[in-house]
Parts: C-alpha cells; sequence; structure tokens
C-alpha cells in the first residue's frame, strides 16, 4: 500500500480562508469543470499542453476519466492528488507527481488556484501541507518544482517556502503550445527541517484552525 495515502491535510488558516486537502471525488465534476472553464485565461499559460479544446479537455465530460487516471496512479503509489478547498468550497488542486521510490525517493510538485481566491495565501498553504506530508508520512526526501521564469506569483510561493533555485532547464516543457524554459526549484527533507506548515505559522502567515 502507498504510505500517507489516502489522506485529508489541513486545515490551516490564510488570509483566503480555511485551507484543507482532500483526495479528488467523482463528484467534482461539476465544481472542477465551472472553475476550469472559467479560469482559462488565467490557467492556460501554466499548464502542460494537451490534445483537444480547452473546452473538451475541461468539460463536466472529462472529468471521470482525470479522476479515476488520478486515482489508478494513487493506488500505485505514483502521485498524490488533492483538491484545494477554501471554506468548505473548490478552489484548486495541488498534485505530487512521479514519485520514484528506492535511493531516489523524489517527487514534484505542482498547484493551480481559481483565480477568485488568489493573494490570500492559498496555494502557499497547500503547498506547505503537501511537502510536509510528503516528506514525513510518504517517506519522500526530495520534492522540486519547475515554473516559468515569467511566473511571478508561483515564484514567490515557492520561495517564500524556502525552495532552493537549483538551475534553468532549457525548453523544458511543452507548456501553451511551444517548448518552454523551467526554471528548476527543489528542497530536500533535511531543508524542511521541522515542517513548512510551522514555518508559515510562526512567521504569522497562517494559523492552525
Ligand atoms: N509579481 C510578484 N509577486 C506576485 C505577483 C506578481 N505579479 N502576483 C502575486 N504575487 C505574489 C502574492 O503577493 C503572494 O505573495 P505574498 O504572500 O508575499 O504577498 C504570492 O505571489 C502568491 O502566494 P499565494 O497567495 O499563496 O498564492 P495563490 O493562492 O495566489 O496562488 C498560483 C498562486 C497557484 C500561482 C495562482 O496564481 C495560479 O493558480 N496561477 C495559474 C496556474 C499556475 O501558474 N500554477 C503554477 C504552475 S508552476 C507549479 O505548479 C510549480
Amino acid at each position: 500500500r502507498h504510505p500517507g495515502w489516502p489522506v485529508r491535510l489541513g486545515p490551516l488558516t490564510v488570509p483566503a480562508g480555511v485551507v484543507e486537502l482532500r483526495p479528488p471525488r467523482l463528484f467534482d465534476g461539476g465544481a472542477w469543470s465551472r472553475i476550469r472553464i472559467r479560469e482559462r485565461s488565467h490557467l492556460e499559460n501554466w499548464e502542460p499542453s494537451a490534445p483537444g479544446s480547452w473546452e473538451e479537455r475541461n468539460g463536466v465530460l472529462a472529468w471521470p476519466s482525470q479522476w479515476s487516471a488520478l486515482r489508478s496512479l494513487a493506488r500505485r503509489g505514483q502521485t498524490l492528488p488533492f483538491m484545494i478547498m477554501v471554506d468548505g468550497v473548490l478552489a484548486g488542486q495541488i498534485t505530487i507527481g512521479n514519485v520514484l521510490r528506492g535511493s531516489l525517493r523524489s517527487a514534484w510538485v505542482g498547484y493551480w488556484v481559481d483565480s477568485e481566491v488568489t493573494g490570500g495565501g492559498v496555494a502557499t498553504a497547500a503547498t506547505a501541507l503537501v511537502v510536509d506530508h510528503g516528506f514525513r508520512q510518504a517517506g519522500l526526501h526530495r520534492i522540486e518544482a519547475t515554473v516559468r521564469p515569467e511566473n511571478a506569483p508561483s515564484i514567490r510561493v515557492l520561495t517564500k517556502l524556502g525552495f532552493r533555485e537549483e538551475g534553468l532547464f532549457r525548453r523544458y516543457l511543452d507548456v501553451a503550445g511551444g517548448w518552454r524554459d523551467h526554471i528548476c526549484f527543489a528542497m530536500t527533507a533535511e531543508e524542511a527541517g521541522d515542517g513548512l506548515v510551522g514555518r508559515l505559522v510562526a512567521a504569522g502567515r497562517a494559523h492552525h484552525s
């Protein structure tokens, strides 16, 4: 069985509201699709390209196959996928992906947040929760995040949490229809110390609900 899965993380209170993370559910489709269709211009420049139109990939009919793919990857121990809830309402997703075991024990983290609640600490809180969980219950040693140099808010999320810049990956990922440079940020378990959530709380950026 996959260590650290399934699980709910939080709650953690930030200026935007109470942040909780839980596994995806089949009945998330309606809310997920409504946000994703509305948020196309907020999301499209930062997410990997995929076949089909935005409407096809994010319509309510696209959710069951996405949900079942996430669920089977999670059951196999390759992914930890979470829905981000703010005050009990779906507000984004955060995923630990490409989990490699053995002597790497490494993974990436990726996230998006509904623009109606951005700027209020949601992505920072969600990332702190999944990184702490990844290093503890899920047994990871290194978590990386790759981000386009143009994506200032996401770079801010990572640097606020203490992620270290490792370098520039040239023409790394097919995003918004082209091979885009990405900055690689990473953190190891040693660097997370007693935990990122504890640091956010100590800095007054979040509190336990
Ligand atoms: N320039 C610099 N900093 C900015 C800017 C800007 N233009 N806009 C916002 N910020 C800052 C905010 O002030 C805040 O920092 P602060 O707490 O010091 O004030 C920080 O960026 C954002 O932190 P949060 O509020 O925790 O993050 P939020 O909940 O707003 O979500 C996110 C950020 C996820 C990047 C959101 O904007 C989003 O979903 N964007 C579209 C999708 C995306 O880019 N996903 C990330 C891809 S990269 C990856 O997944 C590793």
